[in-house]
């Protein structure tokens, strides 16, 4: 585990950083806290009351904070669950498994889940179904049937800095042909880049409000969808909002240029001195422009 520094978040909830990336697996805030306010609130799950079936994608499952929210949730209800999980790494689940801070906050259902994708990555209890496939999402997305569609896609790789393979434009293109009619991707990402490549894809995306204790951040991630959301889910009171003209503007500016990884088997360092040139050689505004703009605009 050489790689893995263990940590306690605000919340009392276990998490990581990963030495190899240099960048934490959570907000420092609570690891639990960001998969309820960053995933499990924006699945709205509701929605899916009258659904026979929900099937669901963990992109980069890693401790299995955001799964094991949903399934908590949908666990209580009779909505039949096929559930899939890309994660290269087995080392983060099995550590988390040891850890009794870990093992004490799920019921014992979910703690079955999580130990039977350790053991055996399968899952199966009564009609619901479980497989993670480890290794590079970029490939074992494909040892899933293409005619399965994703009700929700849980996407949550590292930052697209550290790990653009899994935000390239080529990725989320797959991510969005997987992704049912009435399906949900949701991320924590605000990025311009990412937001810019879900609506390149054909998207359509809002953003997600900030919890009561994250007020002063003007976003705490996306959801992208293939067909406009009724009103009764971006209203005031939900967790979701149509982007404002600052989130708007972001996607005009350089940032929202795209990671590229054309073949899926590019490295990271690749796909980021690639995105840098396009970016020098751009029209779009300057990032740095809008970013002045809006801190102008909001201290006045
Ligand atoms: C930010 S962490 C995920 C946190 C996780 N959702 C949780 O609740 O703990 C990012 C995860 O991406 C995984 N990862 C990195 N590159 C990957 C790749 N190419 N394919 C699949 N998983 C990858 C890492 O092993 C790590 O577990």
């Amino acid at each position: 585990m050489d790689d893995y520094q263990k940590h306690t978040t605000k919340d009392g909830s276990l998490s990581l950083y990963s030495l190899s990336y240099e960048e934490g697996f959570h907000d420092r805030d609570g690891a639990l806290r960001e998969s309820i306010n960053k995933y499990l609130f924006p699945a709205q799950l509701e929605q899916f009351s009258n659904t026979e079936k929900i099937v669901v994608l963990d992109v980069c499952m890693g401790l299995g904070y955001n799964t094991g929210c949903i399934l908590e949730k949908l666990l209580q209800s009779n909505i039949k669950i096929e559930w899939h999980g890309l994660e290269i790494d087995q080392r983060p689940l099995n550590l988390g498994l040891n850890e009794s801070t870990f093992q004490e906050i799920w019921s014992p259902k979910v703690l079955h889940f999580f130990s039977c994708l350790n053991k055996s990555g399968k899952w199966n209890e009564g009609f619901n179904e479980g497989t993670v496939h480890w290794g590079d999402a970029r490939q074992k997305i494909y040892e899933i049937q293409d005619s399965i569609k994703f009700d929700l896609i849980l996407l949550d790789p590292f930052s697209p800095q550290k790990c653009p393979e899994l935000w390239s434009e080529e990725f989320i293109t797959l991510l969005t042909e997987r992704l049912s009619v009435e399906g949900r991707l949701i991320t924590y990402s605000t990025a311009a880049s990412i937001r810019a490549s879900f609506k390149r894809a054909g998207l359509e995306i809002y953003s997600i409000i900030p919890s009561n204790d994250d007020k002063k951040k003007w976003s705490s991630g996306t959801v992208a969808v293939k067909k406009k959301l009724e009103q009764q889910f971006i209203s005031k009171n939900c967790q979701l909002k149509d982007l404002s003209t600052r989130e708007l503007e972001h996607l005009a500016t350089r940032s929202s240029i795209p990671y590229r990884d054309p073949t899926g088997r590019a490295d990271s360092k690749e796909i980021i001195s690639i995105r840098e040139i396009e970016q020098s050689k751009s029209q779009l505004i300057n990032t740095s422009s809008w970013r002045k703009r809006w801190n102008t605009a909001q201290s006045q």
